[in-house]
């Protein structure tokens, strides 16, 4: 269930670039925070580090700690893979398997972790993971057909049903809504107000209405510039951040006058 994330001055690095530096910040549970900043200032390589997914990077790695629920993340001996199904992870662009059935795909994960589901537990989670991410009524006439034949939104809703189907206790979304139009946009952005009621959610934007209408919490990042390392700039609750910002970059960043 939903857990609570605390970052302690964590430092980002791809081999020898350090690409995010001293990021402190304390995510709550049950709660959707968003991370805004202009292009290049570390959202997504802040992001990965917050499941692992940035050691697949060659030469990734982090110095410094990540606690969820008080555990450490890097702690020694811990499995990255098991981490990885704990804070569960939506990318940018849709990435359904395109050939695979919708079925197939909302179970893909969940098969990685229990090799025997039954074929009652199996159609009971395809029916749960696709309510939760409000894609059922619009799919279950045709679960057999391939994931690629869907929308973009819709692959995209079935991508959040993949991730949840593991019962994760944090989402991270990545730019989730770049890739969809206004209508799906909104679907996702009801989606992600109703899941917070069981999932700590941080979602990449560069959205700022968006920013503004789905998360409790933003973090503005920036990056002083090329080849420095991205900064965590200023973290407060959303009203604030957007109308009431203490940090003159923030302000501007906020009001349109950069990015
Ligand atoms: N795989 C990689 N290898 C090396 N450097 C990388 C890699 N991915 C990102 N970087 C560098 O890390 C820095 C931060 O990039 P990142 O993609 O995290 O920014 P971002 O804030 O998500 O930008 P955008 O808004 O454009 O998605 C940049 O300087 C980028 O070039
Ligand atoms: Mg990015």
């Amino acid at each position: 269930m939903s857990k609570r994330i605390e970052v302690e001055d964590l430092n980002v690095y791809y081999s020898d670039f350090l690409a995010v530096e001293g990021v402190s910040i304390d995510i709550q549970p049950r709660t959707v925070t968003a991370f805004i900043g202009p292009s290049g200032c570390g959202k997504s390589t802040f992001l990965r580090t917050l499941n692992r997914m940035h050691e697949v990077i060659p030469g990734g790695h982090v110095k410094g700690r990540v606690l969820v629920d008080g555990d450490d993340l890097y702690g020694p001996g811990v499995d990255p893979v098991l981490v990885r199904r704990h804070v569960g992870m939506v990318f940018q662009r849709p990435n359904p398997f395109p050939t695979m059935s919708i079925r197939e795909n909302v179970l893909a994960g969940a098969r990685l972790n229990n090799k025997r589901l039954s074929k009652g537990d199996a159609d009971a989670l395809v029916e749960k993971s696709l309510q939760g991410a409000n894609l059922w009524n619009e799919v279950k006439d045709r679960l057999d057909k391939p994931g690629g034949g869907l929308s973009g939104g819709q692959q995209q809703r079935l991508c959040i049903a993949r991730a949840i189907a593991v019962s994760p206790d944090v989402l991270l979304m990545d730019e989730p809504c770049s890739a969809l139009d206004p209508i799906s946009t909104f679907a996702i952005e009801e989606l992600i107000s109703e899941l917070k009621n069981d999932y700590t959610i941080v979602i990449v934007t560069h959205n700022m209405q968006q920013a503004s209408r789905v998360s409790d919490k933003t973090a503005f990042f920036n990056i002083a510039g090329t080849g420095k390392p991205g900064k965590l700039i200023e973290y407060n609750d959303t009203a604030t951040i957007f109308t009431a910002p203490t940090v003159q970059a923030t302000e501007d960043y906020v009001s349109g006058r950069f990015g």
